[in-house]
């Protein structure tokens, strides 16, 4: 699955944005307030719609008003993605488009729309269709040898006119689209990554697969590969050996007292140095291997400015690492101010925003 496009009408400073042509390695720049935490933010929102509701995801963002941008002609926010997806065999480019308005100082979803071809002719089909907690879905997608009135559309009425169709319905393996667009959102991932909470030892109890969004579980995470990985560990450690000066070996440490530690040993010293003690860039590094190597890639992940605390001749390795998670299955974008990294990437893999009269511009 593979996101090519986003659409955005009165999504804070997005007021009518088309993101086109998206690689699977995108990096977004641009100067301060010009949208890029918004551009990631598009997918946390809707995540908070999804594993709540409409209302509660436009109330921890200060609430309809100040995520409709400004001066919105009409009181709608839209979002629309589109993205490619495999279904019976063929890749296909699926649209789904949210629809938010207020009516009564109450948030609902005006329209949600999945659609698609099912052939190489014709306009796109409907397979979920709702409005204000009302619609309906087809419920036999794949069988593409029917006719399209063969196809079974089911009414259905949701709980309650902020719940996306795509929650309940996400959930059926026979609703192909939606379900594999559930999954995106809920499986997406921004990191945002600190130091100071990823260090330290952690109670050794528990698994992992991977990394939290702030990085406070790194110690199982590691564990996790060194166990079951040994291989991936291995090429971390050789990794971190290159890119960071003196480090010799990396362990993850079981304490006596039923904690789990990470220690790092510099060639020059006979005794290791625990997490706690060796440098935020040693840290952020071996958190981003950990993070870039999982075995499982997030479908989604976006992680904000990349480049702090490492030293920028490492960008251009570490540029090629979020490729390389891409290509293994998920999508990656970063935001970042570095040069380096900026240099590192591909022309076709930059976006800038820009802002213009209060806005991002197209
Ligand atoms: N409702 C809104 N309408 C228009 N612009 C908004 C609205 N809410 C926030 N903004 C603007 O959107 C920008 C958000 O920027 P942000 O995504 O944090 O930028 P960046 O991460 O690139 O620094 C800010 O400049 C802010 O003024
Ligand atoms: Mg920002």
């Amino acid at each position: 699955m593979h996101i090519e496009r986003i659409c955005l009408k009165n999504f804070k400073s997005f007021k009518d944005v088309t993101i086109k042509n998206m690689p699977s390695f995108m990096v977004v720049v641009g100067a301060n307030g010009t949208g890029k935490t918004t551009l990631f933010d598009v997918f946390g929102f809707l995540r908070d719609c999804l594993t709540y509701n409409v209302k509660k995801a436009l109330q921890t963002r200060g609430g309809f008003k100040e995520l409709l941008s400004r001066d919105a002609r009409e009181k709608q926010i839209d979002i629309e993605i589109k993205f490619r997806l495999e279904i019976a065999g063929v890749g296909r480019l699926v649209t789904y488009r949210l629809s938010i308005t207020e009516e009564k100082g109450r948030p609902l979803v005006k329209r949600e729309i999945l659609r698609y071809k099912r052939g190489p002719y014709g306009s796109p089909y409907h397979f979920l269709d709702f409005a204000k907690g009302q619609g309906t879905a087809i419920n036999n997608e794949e069988d593409f040898n029917l006719p399209d009135h063969a196809l079974k559309r089911e009414s259905i009425t949701l709980d309650a006119p902020d719940l996306l169709a795509i929650k309940g319905l996400g959930q059926f393996s026979r609703f192909k689209a939606a379900s594999a667009f559930r999954q995106l959102i809920e499986h997406w991932q921004v990191s945002d990554f600190h130091i100071d909470v990823a260090r330290g030892s952690k109670d050794s109890t528990g698994y992992d697969d991977h990394l939290s969004i702030t990085g406070d579980n790194l110690q199982l995470v590691a564990r996790n590969i060194k166990d079951n990985h040994p291989e991936i560990f291995k090429h971390i450690k050789q990794a971190m050996q290159r890119r960071v000066p003196g480090i010799a070996d990396i362990q993850t440490l079981d304490t006596e007292d039923g904690r789990l530690l990470l220690s790092f040993q510099d060639g020059a010293f006979k005794d290791p140095f625990i997490d706690r003690y060796v440098s935020d860039g040693t840290i952020k590094m071996f958190a981003y291997l950990v993070l870039l190597y999982d075995p499982k890639p997030h479908p989604l992940l976006c992680v904000e400015e990349p480049e702090n605390q490492l030293y920028p001749t490492l960008l251009w390795e570490l540029a090629e690492e979020f490729r390389a998670y891409a290509r293994r299955g998920g999508q990656v974008c970063v935001s970042t101010h570095s040069p380096d990294l900026l240099n590192a990437a591909q022309l076709e893999e930059v976006f800038w925003l820009t802002k213009k009269e209060g806005y991002t511009p197209n």
